[in-house]
C-alpha cells in the first residue's frame, strides 16, 4: 500500500508540477497474494484533474522470476490534491482523455468522486465536531 501511495504521487507530481498531498485512498481490491522475493511492478495513470484534486489509478503486477508472466495483484484509486509550499490548495490542470480507454477511466473517475462526496463530506463534519485533536 506504501508503494501505490508512493507511486500515485509520481503520478499526480508529473502530471501537475506541484506539491501534492494524498488525500484519500478510497478502494483497493487485493485480488491475488505478493510474495517474499516477487517483483512487483507498479503502473499510474492520472484518470482526471478536478479542481486541485487528481484521481491517480494505480495497478499492482507482479513478474516472475524469467520475466515471462505478469500477474494483477491489486488496483487502487488514490485522490491527490496540490498544495503550495503553505499548504494551501492549487488548481491543477485537466486531463485530456484520448484513446478510449482513457476516456473511460476519465468517466468512471466523475462516478467515484461523486460516490465519495459524501463520505468527504460526513468526515469533515466529524472532524469539525471533534475539533482540531480528533482521533477516529
Ligand atoms: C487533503 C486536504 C488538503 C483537503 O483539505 P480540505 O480543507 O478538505 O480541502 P477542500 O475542501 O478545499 O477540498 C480541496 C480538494 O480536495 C478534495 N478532497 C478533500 N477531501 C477529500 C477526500 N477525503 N477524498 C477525496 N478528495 C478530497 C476536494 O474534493 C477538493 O477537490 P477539488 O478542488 O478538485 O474540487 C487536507 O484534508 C489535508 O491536508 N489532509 C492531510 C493530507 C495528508 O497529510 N496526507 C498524507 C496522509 S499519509
Amino acid at each position: 500500500m506504501q508503494f501505490i501511495d508512493l507511486v500515485g504521487a509520481v503520478s499526480a507530481v508529473r502530471h501537475s508540477h506541484e506539491i501534492v498531498v494524498s488525500a484519500s485512498l478510497d478502494h483497493i481490491d487485493f485480488v491475488a497474494p505478493v510474495h517474499v522475493g516477487d517483483l512487483l511492478i507498479l503502473k499510474a495513470s492520472v484518470n482526471r484533474a478536478f479542481r486541485t484534486s487528481m484521481e491517480v489509478g494505480v495497478r499492482a503486477m507482479v513478474e516472475d522470476a524469467l520475466g515471462q508472466t505478469l500477474r494483477h495483484v491489486a488496483t487502487a484509486y488514490v485522490t491527490y490534491v496540490a498544495v503550495d509550499r503553505e499548504g494551501n490548495r492549487v488548481p491543477v490542470p485537466c486531463v485530456v482523455p484520448e484513446t478510449e480507454h482513457q476516456k473511460r477511466r476519465y468517466d468512471d473517475a466523475a462516478r467515484r468522486r461523486e460516490m465519495r462526496a459524501g463520505e468527504t463530506q460526513r468526515k469533515k463534519e466529524l472532524r469539525a465536531k471533534l475539533g482540531a485533536g480528533w482521533h477516529v
